[in-house]
């Protein structure tokens, strides 16, 4: 009953877009190897990794892409956000300019992504709680105003990790 043999039901797709340095890369490898690494580089191009789970008895293939939040790292757009079904626009909660950059990542979302995708708002490096530069309510008003659904996680401690991607997964499917 191994990974070899299992059948797939659905392949979903989920891409990570949020500013540089805001923990994106880390995030994925929380969630898909449990690894975390405090002197990440950062992404350059595209990257995605996968990880299979069982969703009410369905077996789901998450395909997660992770791209440069740096424009000058930046993929072509559109190829990016073909085919995704779900996004998580990633913020640090520590760095207000990361959740003011929010508006722009969803103009660019909405203009690229298809209509029905599932998008999830992501507070990140909740560890640092003492530099908290962005308070919950800001983050749900927005989530509440855009139909956005909205967690606080920390890739380092593994706070939330496993339970937004899964929350997403779930609303997907
Ligand atoms: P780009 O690839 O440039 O878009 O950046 P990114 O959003 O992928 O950020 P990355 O995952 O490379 O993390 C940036 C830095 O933040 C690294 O030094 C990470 O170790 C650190 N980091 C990521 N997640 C957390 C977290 O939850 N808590 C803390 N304290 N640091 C984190």
């Amino acid at each position: 009953y191994g990974d070899y043999h299992q059948k797939i039901d659905y392949v979903f797709k989920v891409v990570l877009i949020g500013d540089s340095a805001v923990g994106k890369t880390q995030l994925l490898a929380r969630f898909a190897r449990n690894e975390f690494s405090l002197d990440s580089k950062a992404t350059i191009g595209v990257e995605f990794q996968t990880k299979t789970l069982i969703i009410d008895n369905k077996t789901i293939k998450a395909q997660i892409w992770d791209t440069a939040g740096q424009e000058r790292y930046r993929a072509v757009t559109s190829a990016y956000y073909r085919g995704a079904v779900g996004a998580m626009l990633v913020y640090d909660m520590t760095k207000r300019q990361s959740f003011d950059h929010m508006v722009r990542w969803l103009e660019e979302l909405r203009g690229h992504a298809d209509q029905n995708i599932v998008i999830m708002l992501i507070g990140n490096k909740c560890d640092l709680g003492s530099l908290r530069a962005v308070p919950m309510e800001d983050a749900e008003e927005v989530a509440q105003r855009e139909n956005l659904f909205f967690m606080e996680t920390s890739a380092l401690e593994s706070t939330n990790v496993e339970t937004c991607f899964l929350t997403i997964l779930t609303e997907i499917y």
